[in-house]
């Protein structure tokens, strides 16, 4: 084999390897962007168990910590619905959200969320965060109304690897 060859050869393999670490680590590529920050890997039984049976276990990272608090006071009354726990159960959930809380400093992301957040503000709502707001802004009011939709609380609607805790652009899929 010439050095010429030999030379596009080396270049070939380097170039498919690369390619193909690209394409199999997960999420790898864009660590530090928004959609790959929202701690993918946090577990914890209870909150897995009891958060995700009527949506997403929505990630503690989106709300401060006083907002959980309020949150996890009255799961009695849930956005209409009785979400109530046993005490145990509830405290042991709520530890952990207020632990891994927007202003834990624990997530790039949970900052981004304080940095638009007014002082003493404890929304319920991720969806009604400025942050929230900020990011989903190119979103018409014709695609959040959409059935298929049904409310911007339903994160899975469009992005596809939500229940993964993966929300980067590359898996954002608006349904018809
Ligand atoms: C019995 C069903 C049910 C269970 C269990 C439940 N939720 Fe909900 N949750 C709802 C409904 C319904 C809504 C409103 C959804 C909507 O507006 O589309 C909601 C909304 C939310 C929102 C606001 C979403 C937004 O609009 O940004 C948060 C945060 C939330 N739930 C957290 C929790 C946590 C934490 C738990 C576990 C302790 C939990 N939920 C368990 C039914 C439930
Ligand atoms: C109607 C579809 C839809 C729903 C429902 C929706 N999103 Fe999005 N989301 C989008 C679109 C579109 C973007 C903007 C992508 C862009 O900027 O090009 C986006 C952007 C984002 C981003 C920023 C991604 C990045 O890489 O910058 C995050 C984080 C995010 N959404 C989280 C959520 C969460 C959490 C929920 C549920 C509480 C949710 N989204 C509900 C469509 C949706």
């Amino acid at each position: 084999m010439n050095d010429l060859l030999r030379g596009i050869v080396v270049l070939m393999t380097v170039g498919i390897t690369s390619l193909l670490m690209f394409s199999l680590s997960p999420g790898g590529e864009a660590r530090g962007d928004d959609g790959n920050d929202m701690m993918p890997g946090l577990t914890h039984k209870a909150w897995q168990e009891e958060c995700a049976s009527c949506h997403l276990a929505y990630s503690p990272a989106l709300l401060p910590r006083a907002s959980w608090t309020r949150l996890m006071g009255d799961l009695g009354h849930h956005f209409g619905e009785n979400a109530s726990i046993d005490p145990a159960t509830e405290a042991d959930i709520r530890r952990f959200l207020e632990a891994n809380a927007a202003d834990s400093g624990r997530s790039r992301t949970g900052s981004r969320v304080m940095r638009r957040m007014q002082p003493n503000e404890t929304p319920l709502r991720i969806t009604e965060t400025a942050w929230f707001v900020r990011k989903h802004d190119e979103v018409s009011r014709t695609i959040w109304s959409r059935k298929s939709v049904k409310s911007a609380a339903n994160c899975a609607a469009c992005h596809r690897q939500a229940e993964q805790g993966v929300f980067n652009e590359r898996d954002i899929r608006i349904p018809n």
